[in-house]
């Protein structure tokens, strides 16, 4: 590298969970003056409620380049941004291909740069479920073997690489960067008034959200579960902000919904963090929102059988619930019977290691310094104090 030219580090995002888990990299990467990073979006999912209103709330720019890939079977969702992709390495290579989480884009982007010998970053490295029938637990194995720079949210994940025979000197324990985001913004979601338009009281409602195709693609599954939440709306009001896959499903299903049972658009970030953050409980089958409830101290159930995220339950506020619906009714009868103090003191529980807001921080510490290591020194000197966080 010249003096006075930056290094490049291409940033991918491609769905909805990767921009508030990449922007906070970006941020502390974009302030380094010997790097320079690039935004690319793949264009995995294009709605606006699903990515525009993500790139304004978190100060994300305008990425550099979007792909546009649109939707379509995994196969040829991967094998387009795969393609188009490689294009653009072609066209000006990076010297790093930094990606985050475990969607479709991830993986692809990480195919294609380790083909061409670039450097992978990986944010959100090391989580398993041990469960492959869920495409991102494939997309996780994938990305980790290709990856140079594996940085992991929790302990757990370094051992789960170490056990994959990853080399230790390749993994960075450096903590949770999608709670950085969540650290950020949670004074500027509470001042809004998403509770007052919705007409719902602190600790008084429930938020539900489903995606998974093991959820929501079975109609007689989808079914069952719509059944239980209008149970659960009967005792509180839940709001259900619904993915565009699941709103199609419903749609087809034809269900009739409830009286106290709010289904709505995906909401942006800010009002559903301000929705999650006043819940009483929590139903869900995402993996982010078993993190950020965990973050922040509100109950969680979650409809699945696994979880690659089991520090959320060892530390934190989630529980499995496995993935038949009956059984919503009785753990959130369990929540709802709890005092609204032993729901402040979960609230006041510390949150897991290194899930402290800076690990957006510590990852562009360790990136700035491999692709400019002539100023490796001078750029950790800023850091030094937030970087404590060997494996
Ligand atoms: C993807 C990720 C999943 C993540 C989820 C968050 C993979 C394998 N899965 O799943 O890990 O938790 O994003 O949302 O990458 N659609 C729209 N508008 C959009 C995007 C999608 O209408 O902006 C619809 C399309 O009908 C599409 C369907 O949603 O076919 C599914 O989208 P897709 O990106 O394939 O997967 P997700 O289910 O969103």
């Amino acid at each position: 590298m010249n003096a006075g030219t930056k290094a490049e580090i291409a940033c991918v995002v491609g769905a909805r969970p990767n921009f508030m888990k990449m922007a906070p990299v970006f941020d502390a990467l974009r302030a380094h003056p010997h790097v320079q990073p690039r935004l690319i979006h793949t264009g995995q999912h294009y709605d606006a409620a699903m990515s525009r209103v993500f790139f304004d709330e978190l100060g994300l720019p305008e990425p550099d380049v979007n792909l546009e890939v649109g939707s379509a079977t995994h196969a040829i969702q991967t094998a387009r941004i795969l393609e188009r992709f490689d294009a653009l390495l072609e066209e000006s290579p990076p010297q790093l291909v930094l990606v985050a989480g475990d969607v479709n884009s991830t993986v692809a982007c990480a195919l294609a740069a380790a083909k061409r010998m670039i450097p992978v970053g990986h944010v959100e490295s090391g989580l398993r479920s041990h469960d492959r029938s869920m495409p991102e637990e494939i997309n996780r194995i994938v990305t980790d073997q290709l990856s140079d720079f594996l940085f992991t949210p929790s302990l757990d994940a370094v051992e789960n690489l170490a056990a994959e025979g990853i080399d230790r000197a390749k993994i960075h324990f450096v903590g949770n960067s999608m709670i950085d985001s969540l650290r950020k913004h949670l004074r500027a979601a509470q001042s809004r008034s998403t509770l007052e338009r919705f007409g719902l009281s602190r600790a008084r409602y429930a938020v539900v959200t489903l995606h998974r195709p093991s959820n929501v693609d079975d109609p007689d599954s989808l079914s069952a579960i719509l059944e239980a939440l209008r149970s659960l709306a009967s005792r509180l009001p839940v709001v259900f902000p619904a993915h565009p896959r699941t709103a199609a499903r419903m749609e087809r299903l034809g269900s009739a919904l409830a009286p106290g049972l709010i289904v709505c658009e995906p909401l942006g970030y800010l009002d559903f963090l301000a929705l999650m953050d006043a819940a009483r409980l929590v139903v869900t089958d995402s993996g982010g929102i078993q993190e950020e409830t965990t973050a922040l101290g509100v109950p969680c159930l979650t409809l699945r059988d696994n979880t690659e995220r089991p520090i959320t339950v060892l530390e934190g506020t989630n529980r499995l619930i496995g993935s038949d619906p009956a059984a919503i009714g009785p753990a959130a009868g369990e929540i709802l019977a709890l005092e609204p103090s032993d729901l402040d003191e979960a609230q006041g529980t510390p949150a897991p290691a290194l899930w402290d807001g800076h690990a957006g921080e510590r990852i562009a510490t360790i990136l700035a310094a491999s692709v400019i290591p002539d100023r490796a020194n001078d750029i950790n000197a800023g850091f030094e104090k937030k970087s404590q966080a060997p494996v």
